[in-house]
């Protein structure tokens, strides 16, 4: 990597290369029950913008720049009321559009008609708010992606913010060794059930992989030896601009999606949609226990107002991430911090704000890693640079047939075949409901 690609994949506001390529599409915002009809506005940062969301007195989402467009006070004060929100300045008032309805301080009725508020498009589906911040008349189709096509009540939502760039943040998703170190590492072979998947996870530590462009992203397939004339795969998945499937579930039921949002250069927020019926990636050891610092919960502060105030970890940069030097040493847990995703949150936060790609190595552990990066590079200046659309953006459909997950096979199926086996063999609850 050179200074050139590191600074176009980790900038995102707006005029940058990475910007424009997720201005193209849909992002997931907010869950909808953080906005109440009425209720006090919510400060959302996206892509390096500072915004309000509110939910007007008929239930309609807006989503707009935080600055009253008169003198610029913040719309945060503002009184949500009546179908709009009025700043607290002058009184000028904004509906969910950003059309202005109101100018009280001023003799002229018709000055409003002159001023616009700069809103965003929003649509609200399954429980999560979805904002477009490209500059299309029309807004594209709304994604496809499996999980966000679940009704609410199937699927697990999950909002934690992480306090570095979304793509070190991202990576983690597609680096599949770590886990048998970073959340793994004191775990011996001898104390998995022998019949638990996991197990060659902790039995062999350094897998083969092979990589792929996908039509929507990129995928690789981790494998090891499973038995004689069996092999042990693990498959992940990268879909533009920045979602992930991860490996550590049983693929023919792992309906999850995971999107890495960026709030902006230096924060990220992680969204997370799970299947409510998947099974549980990880049983417990022959003891009957899970392996120490094992959780898949979410150890929350309470929610603040300020930009940086959502979804904040108890383990955070300031504090170390709580790191338990005795449990680490004696403990059973490699890490000594608690939590599968704060392990990795700890790792990847402790990058710094932007990883410094030029300090790194890249192994060839890393080949997913790297081919992603092309990925996101070729996408984004293709777009920039020739007005290409990203896949997924006018065709969403492509994103909605990709799956991850880790199985067993039979040693003789190629890698792409033992990918489409297990496809055919997934289980498909929309589509079984619709038939
Ligand atoms: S600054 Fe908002 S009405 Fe004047
Ligand atoms: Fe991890």
């Amino acid at each position: 990597m050179n200074r050139k690609d590191s600074e176009d994949l980790v900038r995102v506001g707006p005029g940058t290369v990475m910007g424009g390529l997720m201005r193209q599409y849909w992002l997931p915002a907010a869950m909808s029950s953080e906005l109440e009809p009425d209720g006090a506005p919510v400060r959302l940062l996206l892509l390096g913008e500072q915004l309000i969301a509110f939910r007007d007195s008929s239930g309609r989402v807006g989503v707009m720049d935080h600055r009253c467009p008169h003198r610029c006070a913040s719309l945060f004060l503002g009184r949500n009321e009546e179908n709009g929100i009025r700043c607290v300045y002058h009184g000028w008032k904004y509906d969910v559009a950003g059309n202005c309805v109101d100018t009280p301080n001023l003799a002229d009725p018709d000055f409003k008609n002159r001023i616009k508020a700069k809103a965003y498009r929003t649509v609200e589906r399954n429980g999560l708010v979805w904002v477009y911040m490209g500059a299309r008349k029309k807004a594209p189709p709304l994604p496809e992606i499996e999980a966000t096509l679940l009704p609410e009540s199937d699927v697990t939502i999950s909002f934690v913010q992480r306090e570095c760039n979304w793509l070190q943040a991202l990576e983690g998703d597609i680096d599949t060794s770590h886990f048998g170190f970073l959340h793994a590492g004191s775990v011996a072979p001898e104390d998995v059930p022998d019949d638990s998947l996991f197990w060659h996870t902790v039995a062999n530590r350094a897998p083969d992989y092979h990589v792929a462009d996908t039509e929507c992203g990129t995928m690789y397939a981790a494998y090891r030896e499973a038995a004689p004339s069996k092999t042990y795969w693990r498959f992940a998945n990268f879909m533009l601009p920045f979602w992930t499937q991860t490996p550590q579930g049983k693929f023919t039921e792992h309906l999850h999606n995971r999107a890495w949002v960026p709030m902006d250069d230096t924060h990220t927020m992680f969204v997370s949609l799970t299947w409510r019926r998947q099974p549980p990636s990880i049983g417990p050891m022959k003891n009957g226990r899970m392996m120490p610092g094992f959780t898949r919960a979410f150890d929350y502060l309470p929610n603040e107002s300020d930009w940086y105030g959502r979804w904040r970890l108890r383990g955070r940069p300031v504090n170390d991430w709580l790191v338990d030097r005795e449990a680490q040493k004696t403990g059973g847990n490699y890490t000594g911090i608690t939590g599968i995703h704060a392990q990795d949150q700890a790792v990847t936060e402790s990058m710094g704000a932007i990883t410094d790609h030029l300090f790194e190595h890249m192994a060839p552990s890393d080949r997913m890693i790297m081919a992603t990066r092309r990925r996101l590079l070729k996408a984004a200046r293709a777009l920039a640079k020739d007005k290409i659309v990203p896949p997924g953006v006018d065709d969403p459909a492509i994103m909605y047939p990709v799956r991850s997950g880790d199985f067993v096979a039979d040693a003789k199926l190629a890698w792409r075949q033992a990918y489409d086996r297990q496809m055919q063999a997934s289980v498909r609850p929309l589509q079984e409901a619709a038939e």
